[in-house]
C-alpha cells in the first residue's frame, strides 16, 4: 500500500480535526437543542456543545449559560422538535461522547416540566462520571413524570481541571405519565458566579441528590460543595391555598419579576421586590409585594 503526499495531508488534517472536536464531553443521545447531533438542528449549529456553561451574570441568563447553554428559546420551534420518546416509568439511558475526562466527577441526570424554569433530578452519579470513553448511563423515568414535551438535562462537575458546569439539554417527549416531579430535588447549580463552588480534586457531593434508589455513588473521595449552593434566581415556596374545605396543597414557584433596592429608610440600601407565585407551565396570579420596613 503506498500513499500519496496529499492523502497523508488529508489524513493529518482529519486527526487534528478529531482531536479538537474531542475536547471534554457532550450528550450524544437523547439529541441536545442546537447539536450538530440533531437532525433538527439548522446552521448556525453548535459545535462546541462540549464547552462548560458561561458563567452567570447578576443581571440574568446570558447567552452560553445556566440553563441549557441559552438555548431553550428553540423550544416550540422546528429545532426544538423532540429527539426521544420515553415512557414514564420506563428504564432509560443517555449517551456521552468525547475524551476529556478530566478524571471523572460527578453527574446528574434532570428533567424540567416547566420549559426549563426549574429542573428535577431524576439521578445523581457520584464519582466516576463520565467514565473514560464517554459511554451510556442509565436511570429510571420517573412514573410521576408529566406527560408532553419535557426538557432532559445532563449536567456535570469534573472533578479535576478549572472549576466548571457543563449543561446539555434535549427535548423528550413523555408519555403515559403523572402528576409530576414536584417531590424530586432541584437540579445543582455550581461554579457560575462566587456564591456557589466545587473543590478540585474531589467528586462533589450533592446536598440533594435524591432518594437511594436514585443515587449511585463510586466514589472514592467525596467533598459537599463550600458556599451559599440553591437553584439560580428561583425560589420554591409551598403555597396551600385559602380554601376552607381543601384538603390538597399545589406547590407554586415564586418567581422574583422586579427588584428595586431603596436608598432612603433607616438601614440602607433595602431591597424590594414584586413577586409572583405561578403555578409551574399553568396559571399565574397571587401577587406578593415584599417592601422595605419603615419604622
Ligand atoms: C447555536 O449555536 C451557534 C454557535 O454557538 C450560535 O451561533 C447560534 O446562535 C445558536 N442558536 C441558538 C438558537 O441559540
Ligand atoms: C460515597 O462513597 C464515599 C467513599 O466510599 C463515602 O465516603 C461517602 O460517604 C459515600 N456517600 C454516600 C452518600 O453514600
Amino acid at each position: 500500500m503506498f500513499f500519496s503526499y496529499a492523502t497523508l495531508s488529508l489524513v493529518g488534517i482529519v486527526l487534528l480535526f478529531a482531536i479538537s472536536t474531542a475536547a471534554h464531553m457532550q450528550m450524544s443521545d437523547p439529541a441536545p437543542l442546537n447539536s450538530s447531533f440533531n437532525s433538527h438542528s439548522v446552521e448556525p449549529k453548535d459545535y462546541s456543545m462540549s464547552s462548560p456553561l458561561v458563567n452567570n451574570s447578576p443581571d440574568g441568563p446570558v447567552p452560553g449559560g445556566y440553563p441549557c447553554k441559552g438555548y431553550l428559546s428553540l423550544l416550540g420551534t422546528p429545532e426544538g422538535a423532540p429527539t426521544a420518546v420515553w415512557e414514564a416509568g420506563s428504564n432509560q439511558k443517555f449517551t456521552l461522547a468525547g475524551t476529556a475526562i478530566h478524571s471523572g466527577g460527578s453527574c446528574q441526570a434532570s428533567i424540567s416540566e416547566d420549559k426549563g424554569a426549574t429542573f428535577k433530578v431524576v439521578k445523581s452519579y457520584i464519582g466516576k462520571c463520565p467514565v473514560e470513553g464517554g459511554g451510556s448511563l442509565d436511570f429510571n423515568v420517573p412514573k410521576e413524570t408529566k406527560s408532553g414535551e419535557m426538557i432532559f438535562a445532563w449536567t456535570w462537575f469534573n472533578r479535576v481541571g478549572n472549576r466548571e458546569m457543563y449543561m446539555n439539554c434535549a427535548v423528550v417527549t413523555i408519555t403515559n405519565g403523572g402528576s409530576g416531579l414536584h417531590n424530586y430535588p432541584d437540579i445543582f447549580v455550581a461554579n457560575l458566579d462566587a456564591s456557589c463552588g466545587t473543590d478540585e480534586g474531589f467528586d462533589v457531593y450533592f446536598p440533594k441528590p435524591g432518594t437511594p434508589d436514585r443515587v449511585v455513588n463510586l466514589s472514592t473521595s467525596i467533598h459537599p460543595p463550600h458556599g451559599a449552593c440553591a437553584p439560580p434566581k428561583q425560589e420554591t415556596v409551598a403555597y396551600s391555598p385559602p380554601e376552607t374545605t381543601a384538603t390538597t396543597t399545589t406547590t407554586y414557584t415564586l418567581t422574583k419579576s422586579s427588584f428595586t433596592t431603596t436608598t432612603s429608610g433607616p438601614t440602607n440600601p433595602q431591597p424590594s421586590c414584586e413577586c409572583r407565585c405561578v403555578e409551574p407551565g399553568l396559571k399565574s396570579g397571587y401577587v406578593v409585594n415584599i417592601s422595605p420596613f419603615t419604622n
